[in-house]
């Protein structure tokens, strides 16, 4: 297949496209704004690929859209470019309003008028918070955030182009990712960063709240399997094999890296933190797809990655990430 790869620049973005160049015969082009998290860096092991093409630009952006369209001609265009952190969106909406609401309607359209198959990578948070059982695929959308609340925004956009033009689109939502090549604002690679520096462990109110993990290469590849058996109109949940609370998680992380339980303190929680997530995957499951990676061998390959690959985030831990970080969460990081 031709694949057009919206934020394909970043974290389960940059993934996919390995996965579909590695281990499948796809030419894969990805159009990326380059935001603080997009990194021609994530392209390292791919980039001389004569199957990958990299095109800059924002997906709002309807003539950039529809050249890359044109220069690409796509069997199917993937949708990952958003604004993902959900402090971030807390801060400042902006930037997630127009990328997700605009941006998606302007490939939307851009595909729409080919009849392009179109895939939306969206996100467990769209369904709120479950205390116990499992969001399914027909749970109500609840969002608690502006960054879940866009995202369930842009997923209902692509439903209404399904309904109202009979346009082949699909929905993939997943819950919390982790790997390699994560930005480290997200939980598992600050706090890995922070356990190999001897910096502070910032657990967000008593840490209770449970996240359902799943390793970036098992949501790339649900991803794939829904763009090659998914029926159009239809949303299919991918959820992790393992729920852990964040005080279990960044426990496992100082045992790994040898950092000392001192470093934990307890700060002020996110306003409208979500509690749990929890996905069932029947659905996307019955397309043939199951999660490989377990959490703890994930997370222990996880950290030998940050711990071997420091050419990668060190120029993100000496860039503008250190001015975020001091303003949300109000102390330096050590140098
Ligand atoms: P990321 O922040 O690492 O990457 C996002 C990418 O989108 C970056 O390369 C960025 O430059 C690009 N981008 C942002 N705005 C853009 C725009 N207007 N035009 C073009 N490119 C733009 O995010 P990620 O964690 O890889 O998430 C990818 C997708 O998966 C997102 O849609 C996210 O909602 C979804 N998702 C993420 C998780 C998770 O745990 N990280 C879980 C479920 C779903
Ligand atoms: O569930 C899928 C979502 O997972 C994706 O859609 C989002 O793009 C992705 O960012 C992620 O959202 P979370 O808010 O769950 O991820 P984050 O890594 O920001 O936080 C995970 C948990 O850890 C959450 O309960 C908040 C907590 N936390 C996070 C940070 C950054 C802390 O306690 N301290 C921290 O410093």
């Amino acid at each position: 297949m031709k694949l057009l790869v919206c934020g394909g620049a970043g974290f389960i973005g940059s993934t996919f496209a390995r996965q579909r160049l590695h281990e499948h015969d796809d030419e894969v082009t990805v159009l990326d704004k380059l935001t603080y998290a997009g990194r021609e860096a994530n392209f390292h092991d791919f980039a001389e690929d004569p199957r990958f093409r990299f095109i800059h630009g924002a997906i709002e952006d309807r003539a950039v859209v529809v050249a890359a369209i044109e220069a690409c001609a796509p069997d199917a265009v993937i949708n990952f470019a958003a604004e993902t952190h959900v402090d971030r969106s807390i801060a400042n909406p902006d930037a997630f309003v127009s990328t997700h609401a605009l941006g998606t309607y302007v490939l939307l359209e851009a595909t729409r008028e080919r009849g392009t198959p179109f895939l939306q990578v969206s996100t467990d948070e769209v369904y709120g918070s479950i205390e116990s059982g499992r969001f399914t695929e027909e749970s109500p959308l609840a969002p608690s955030s502006p960054y879940s609340a866009t995202k369930a925004g842009a997923d209902l956009l692509v439903q209404s182009y399904f309904h109202t033009y009979g346009m082949h689109a699909v929905i993939c939502r997943g819950s919390n990712n982790y790997g390699p090549y994560q930005y480290p604002e997200k939980l598992i690679p600050l706090m890995i960063l922070n356990a190999l520096h001897g910096d502070v462990l910032p657990i967000y109110g008593d840490g209770m709240q449970v996240r359902n993990w799943i390793h970036s290469t098992d949501f790339a590849a649900a991803i794939g399997c829904v763009l090659e058996r998914g029926r159009p109109g239809e949303v299919y949940n991918a959820g992790g094999p393992d729920e852990e609370a964040n005080v279990t998680v960044v426990r496992r992380i100082i045992e790994l890296t040898g950092a000392a339980e001192t470093q934990i303190e307890h700060v002020a929680d996110r306003p409208g933190h979500d509690v749990r997530y929890s996905l069932s995957s029947e659905k996307v499951r019955a397309l043939g797809w199951e999660p490989r990676v377990g959490f703890e061998e994930g997370l222990e390959q996880t950290v030998i990655w940050y711990r071997e690959n420091r050419w990668w985030w060190e120029p993100i831990r000496s860039g503008d990430y250190r001015a975020y970080y001091e303003r949300h969460y109000g102390r330096s990081l050590a140098s």
